[in-house]
């Protein structure tokens, strides 16, 4: 399950509202146009020849919206949505059982899937190939295998890690979808959307800017919007002004190109400490004090994809765009 449904749900406060931020059809998820038209096709067809969609894997860098288009997916099909995680699901019989639970037609989602043990990856396989649990009953030489169908469902695996993905899970899935970082408009529109939810008035300008600062990710544009409607409110502001974006922005060390503190760590510690790389992974995580793999799926994936640090086989390098950004100067050869 998503961890901050499960949270909301426990601790309450404004993670508890956050489903109510979430699209619940393809018309209302904004932007991923190329992932949507294809689902919009692959769904169409499933509901004309009144079959199960194919298995869905989605993935991408966190908040990009693998979970709320797997919700998005079981609305359309007009079926429940099961949901679940890889570390969840700890033994076989975890995964047997909600199989076994799951009416014809639903989607089982099963996010951070990377993360299955892999005892419990293979109860997956001939289920999501024919439909059916294999099961061992008994110990020793007595021991029988026994055949269970199960009924027609669609998986929908998310991951920020495809790679992490073992080949035979990888190759059940029919669809193969990568969600990529939003464009600005994009990001423009979730942001309108979000603060007119949440009976907020942000000018133009403000939403602009919040969309520049929110790194190609809608979780990180609402969570910026909902800092800044609280600066707003505080001083009795009715609107979001641009002014008022920009000191709370700053405020909250959002950077124009949106770097917060651990970006602007991680690339001052490469340059002050590694003259710019190459340095690997550990070494860098070690030096900075985060985790490897929090670099790695969480910070990395977007300087790379503004320009800012480059993968190199002997590391990572930071390159004079990150320089100028930081205001540095970049050192002779
Ligand atoms: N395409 C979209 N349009 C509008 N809002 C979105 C979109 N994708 C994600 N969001 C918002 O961003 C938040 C994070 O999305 P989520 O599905 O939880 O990301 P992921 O599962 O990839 O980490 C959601 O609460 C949702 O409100
Ligand atoms: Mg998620």
């Amino acid at each position: 399950m998503d961890e901050r449904l499960v949270s909301g749900a426990v601790l309450g406060g404004e993670a508890a509202f956050e489903p109510s931020l979430r699209p619940q059809s393809l018309q209302e998820y904004i932007g991923q146009n190329q992932v949507k038209e294809n689902l919009k096709v692959f769904i169409e067809a499933a509901k004309l020849r009144q079959e199960t969609l194919d298995h869905v894997l989605l993935y991408g860098p966190p908040g990009l919206g693998k979970t709320t288009l797997a919700a998005v997916i079981a609305n359309e099909m007009g079926v429940k949505l099961r949901a679940t995680s890889g570390p969840a699901l700890e033994r076989p019989g975890d995964l047997a059982a909600l199989l076994a639970s799951l009416e014809p037609g639903d989607v089982l989602f099963i996010d951070e899937i990377h993360r299955l043990p892999r005892p419990v990856e293979e109860v997956l396989y001939p289920a999501m190939e024919d439909y059916c649990l294999d099961i061992t009953i008994g110990k020793g030489p007595d021991a029988r295998s026994l055949r269970l169908d199960l009924p027609p469902f669609t998986l929908v695996g998310a991951t920020t890690r495809a790679g992490a993905l073992s080949a035979p899970l990888r190759d059940r899935f029919g669809v193969i979808s990568r969600l990529e970082y939003y464009r600005v408009d994009e990001l423009v529109q979730i942001v309108e959307r979000t603060a007119a939810l949440l009976h907020m008035a942000v000018a133009r300008e403000a939403a602009f800017e919040l969309a520049r600062r929110a790194r190609g990710t809608p979780r990180i544009a609402n969570r910026l919007l909902r800092r800044v409607r609280d600066f707003a409110q505080v001083r009795g502001e009715a609107e979001i002004s641009l002014p008022l974006a920009v000191e709370a922005l700053e405020r909250l060390q959002v950077d124009r190109l949106g770097l917060d503190h651990i970006d602007h760590k991680l690339l001052t510690a490469m340059i002050e400490k590694f003259a710019g790389g190459p340095v690997g992974l550990e070494t860098i995580a070690a030096v900075i004090g985060e985790e490897a793999q929090t670099i790695e799926e969480v910070y990395e994936p977007y300087l790379l994809q503004i320009g800012l640090l480059q993968r190199t086989p002997r590391g990572r390098v930071v390159t004079p765009a990150a320089y100028a950004h930081l205001g540095m100067e970049v050192p002779k050869q």
